[in-house]
């Protein structure tokens, strides 16, 4: 152990240096002035036993902690926050003594204070008592509650840990290399339940008559995975091939919705056990789906928990995105109970290893097990919405340095989990799909129960020829590999750092924030390449010193299998067989890069796309619709270019190239509406309602087709719902009107249900009666399309919180602001809003939560003025430490909106002039 670690309490007998120690809640000096916990004692084992009384809302407890002392001592410090602690003593092998404790809450310590010296290597334990409250927001040990049909409230207690909150339910070291076994033991009323980690072993009545429930020790695990939960769920189970026994549990009336779940949990376990090759742990897997929830879901080991609607699913309500959605959080949290649970960060600031990496295996597990699902077809979506953040000077690297509660809440974004994906992906196709299995299953047996950093997974990566048995086949796909890359294909030269240095590529892109603008330009036989940082600034200084090694991929007219290059410095020049007509390179956007066509080469893409648009996969003309439009905002490209791409959109099907082509386009107009310049606007959406209404006029309003056509149908449909396109409008109203003539027995196809109620919620009468319907419905899917279309409305009045507030749960508050910011008779209540609530709602959702910055950035992402800047800027700037003024997403906002300026100051009057020219010709053609 480092000196550093060493506790400070050895000076305090000097009470000269003792000065400045900080100070305990008694006054005297607490002997520890770091917020990462000394390494001189760790735990073992924890007893604990937990009273949650759902009457008076608070519970009791008392934890007894076996330890491991590294170091001689007489101090043992921990975390608590917001619990009185008392009884604490210390169970010695010379006897039971009191212990003196301290409390620090600014780091959520104590500090337990012996008399004599524990001596490294003996056995010790601690015993405390501790009580608290309920919590009222949606981590620790927290309330939660949900309405009958006949309109009983009844309530629940649930926890939530990750990242800093095991702390608020028993004092414990709340840090995630602090694993140890537990006991656990829930005391409740015999009309409830309790479950946990493990299996119940028995129960015990105690005397009054309350039960007392003993769960099986777990096995060693971070703190914050422990979970349990005292409720009156009811559950469904069923046993996996390996004989897992998994069950779905949920509110009594809700319970008809979890087959769905149920089977693609066991489903997605036996996945996992056998493409990790190291079976599932526990001897059960619980998913509950919780009335409140704050984030999506948590993998909890052997007891994950869920969002209702990230759970429960009607066969005959929900929809094909909602079966998308509810499977992939399912395999995320599942591939967790082994990337996170059986591995684990060492520490926070490497997040990624197991966010990216459960985020990565949804769309590994999916697409195996799920083939018609065809998940594939999203998977650069996430790529995406990573360089949006990514291209900001306020991004941070994918590992990155982090020490407070807010700090590592607010790891848990899309650098780490779609960036992190991403990466992930890249290095999969650059390795083969089964080099890269066999060595991160190499990583996860030999890290098994203990902590990593990212070095390892690469060390894992590199030496892949190192797993003898079953790699007979792995030899021939490397040898196959070799061969393509041009790389020595001798298992010493596998080995050898030179050649293929897994870790010195993967640091470029871990240890580095942003990514690589790669532009290429080819002279006829030469393909020039060089790189650079992609950044969306006025400060060209910023994106100096940056260097990538880049796994490049590219295709050409006169070949459409894939080459490869891995391009290590700034630039680089490539030869070709033959002259070619055009090049595409990072083919299905497989890489983490963007690629500007230099010299003629956009025009050559263009023309392509003209023409034979199919000669590309869908996948790679939604990577070029993106990489032109981005290109645009940093002034590499000119904005007609980038529109003349777009023409070819109109006889675009795919999902990712259409819902691509909106998610360029419908930006620029949203922009507009939160300025005066409505003519502009109209002629905007003229635009896009032109280039996609072939395809809206196609569409059938039932709910037939694969996945992705029902995903692309509600899409079209809401949009041109939306954008007032007539044929639509007319079928909207008819079929709404004869849903509330029906009052709402009348069964529409899932997938134009949105429309249908975004038409209702135009006029008054529409809107009170899906509110009336909201109210009432068991149905989590349709209540959400319902909520949705409800902040959709030009309404002003039913766009304010008061009028959903009593019946909506405030989990949905944050959604309901960001959407209405959208709205543009909404956005500058939703702005208000925030404001005039910001003290509530960073109580509530926490700061540096996503839940927070989401609705930071969301709701501020479209103001393109200078007026607006400075108001932003008055706002948060008069926040303190304590209420934010540090969170990443102020800076996030801030040059969100300083881009957005200079993009309409650029391009504004090339916008209009692009769409007159247009009409003129469009005007002609019709004559
Ligand atoms: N470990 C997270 C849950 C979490 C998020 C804990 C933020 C603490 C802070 C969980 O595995 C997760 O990533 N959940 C996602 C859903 C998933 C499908 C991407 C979420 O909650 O958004
Ligand atoms: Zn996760």
């Amino acid at each position: 152990f480092s000196s550093q670690s060493r506790l400070r309490v050895a000076i305090l007998p000097n009470q000269g240096q003792a000065k400045d120690l900080p100070i305990a809640t008694n006054g005297q000096p607490f002997p520890w002035d770091r917020m990462r916990l000394p390494k001189t004692i760790s735990p073992l084992h924890y007893d604990l036993t937990i009273h949650p009384n759902l009457t008076t809302l608070d519970f009791t407890g008392v934890a007894r902690i076996e330890l491991d002392v590294h170091e001689d001592t007489s101090i043992i410090i921990l975390h608590a926050k917001q619990m009185q602690i008392s009884n604490v003593l210390l169970l010695a092998p010379e006897g039971i003594r009191p212990l003196h404790v301290l409390e620090y809450p600014h780091f959520h310590q104590l500090a337990l204070l012996s008399d004599s010296v524990l001596t490294k290597g003996r056995k010790y334990e601690v015993q405390l008592e501790f009580a608290a409250n309920l919590s009222d927001s949606y981590h620790g040990f927290y309330k939660s509650s949900y309405r009958t049909s006949s309109g009983e409230v009844r309530v629940m207690a649930s926890t939530q840990f990750e990242a800093t909150f095991a702390r608020a339910a028993f004092p414990c070291f709340d840090e995630p290399a602090f694993k140890a076994n537990f006991t656990i033991r829930i005391i409740r009323e015999p009309r409830h339940i309790a479950i946990s980690n493990m299996p119940k072993v028995k129960t015990v009545e105690l005397p009054g008559g309350l039960l007392e429930d003993h769960f099986d020790t777990t096995i060693k695990m971070s703190t914050y995975l422990v979970a349990y939960i005292v409720s009156d769920f009811l559950s469904v189970s069923k046993t996996t091939q390996h004989g897992v026994k998994i069950s779905v549990y949920a509110v009594p009336e809700k319970i008809n919705q979890t087959a769905y779940a149920l089977d693609a949990a066991v489903k997605l376990l036996d996945f996992y056990d056998n493409y990790y090759d190291i079976p599932y742990q526990l001897p059960k897997h619980d998913l509950a789906a919780i009335p409140d929830f704050q984030a999506g879901a948590m993998e909890n080991w052997g007891l994950s928990t869920y969002r209702e609607t990230g759970l429960l699913f009607d066969p005959d309500r929900s929809s094909a995105s909602d079966k998308l959605g509810i499977t992939k959080v399912i395999a995320h949290e599942l591939a967790h109970q082994w990337f996170g649970n059986l591995v684990t960060m060492e520490w926070w600031n490497d997040l990624w290893l197991k966010e990216g990496f459960a985020k990565f295996m949804e769309y590994i597990s999916l697409d195996i097990s799920y083939p018609e699902l065809h998940v594939d077809d999203f998977f650069l979506g996430k790529c995406f919405d990573a360089m949006e953040v990514d291209s900001l000077s306020s991004s941070h690297p994918v590992s990155t340095p982090v020490e407070n509660p807010m700090q590592i809440q607010e790891m848990f974004d899309d650098v780490s989990y779609d960036k992190g994906a991403c990466i992930l992906n890249m290095l999969r196709d650059f390795l083969t799909p089964e080099a890269f299995e066999i060595g991160i299953i190499q990583y996860l047996k030999r890290y098994s129960y203990q902590n990593t950093v990212s070095s390892h997974l690469w060390e894992s990566l590199t030496n892949v020829s190192d797993v003898s048995d079953d790699l007979d086949e792995g030899r021939l796909k490397h040898r196959e590999f070799c061969a393509k890359r041009n790389l020595p294909s001798g298992a010493s030269k596998w080995q050898s750092d030179d050649e293929l240095d897994v870790r010195a590529i993967m640091d470029t892109w871990t240890l580095q924030e942003g990514f690589p603008l790669v532009t290429v330009e080819v002279r006829g036989r030469e393909v020039r390449l060089s790189q650079e940082r992609y950044l969306k600034t006025d400060d060209p200084s910023l994106t100096e010193g940056f260097l990538w090694q880049i796994p490049l991929t590219y295709m050409t007219s006169t070949s459409n299998t894939i080459q490869r290059f891995l391009l290590k410095t700034k630039t680089d020049i490539l030869y070709l067989p033959e002259e070619v007509d055009w090049v595409k390179f990072n083919v299905d956007m497989s890489g983490y890069y963007m690629v500007h066509y230099a010299g003629e080469g956009w025009n050559s893409i263009i023309r392509l796309l003209q023409h034979n648009h199919t000669a590309l996969s869908g996948n790679d003309r939604a990577n070029l619709i993106h990489n032109v439009f981005q290109l645009v905002s940093i002034g590499k490209v000119r904005l007609d270019t980038a529109l003349e791409l777009s023409l070819y959109l109109s006889r675009e099907t795919e999902i990712m190239a259409v819902t691509q082509g909106f998610g360029e386009l419908v930006p620029l107009y949203k922009l507009m509406e939160k300025r005066d310049m409505a003519a502009l606007e109209n002629q905007m959406k003229g635009y896009i309602v032109d280039l996609f209404r072939g395809l809206i006029d196609r569409q059938e309003w039932t709910d037939s087709g694969s996945v992705s056509e029902r995903v692309l149908r509600s899409y079209l449909l809401l949009f041109a719902c939306v954008r007032n396109y007539a044929p639509c409008v007319t079928k909207a109203t008819q079929l709404f009107n004869k849903w509330k003539d029906s009052d709402g027995t009348l069964s529409l196809p899932v997938d134009i249900t949105m429309a249908v109620f975004v038409i209702g919620a135009r006029t008054p009468e529409g809107w009170d009666f899906l509110f009336e319907k909201y109210r009432h419905s068991m149905q989590m899917s349709v209540k959400s399309r319902m909520k949705t279309a409800m902040t959709v409305t030009s309404l002003q009045d039913k766009l304010t919180w008061s009028s959903y507030g009593e019946v909506m749960k405030t989990q949905d508050l944050p959604g309901v602001v960001v959407s209405v910011s959208k709205n543009p008779h909404g956005y500058k209540l939703a702005w208000d809003f925030l404001r005039a609530n910001w003290h509530t709602l960073i109580k509530k959702f926490d700061l540096g939560s996503s839940t927070i910055s989401h609705m930071v950035t969301q709701v501020t992402n479209q103001y393109s003025t200078r007026e607006m800047l400075d108001e932003v800027r008055s706002f948060f700037g008069s926040l303190t430490e304590e209420t934010g003024s540090e969170m990443r997403c102020i800076q996030q906002t801030y040059e969100t909106i300083e881009d957005n300026i200079r993009w309409m100051d650029t391009n504004l009057p090339l916008l209009q002039a692009w769409l007159n020219k247009r009409s003129h010709k469009v005007a002609h053609e019709d004559l």
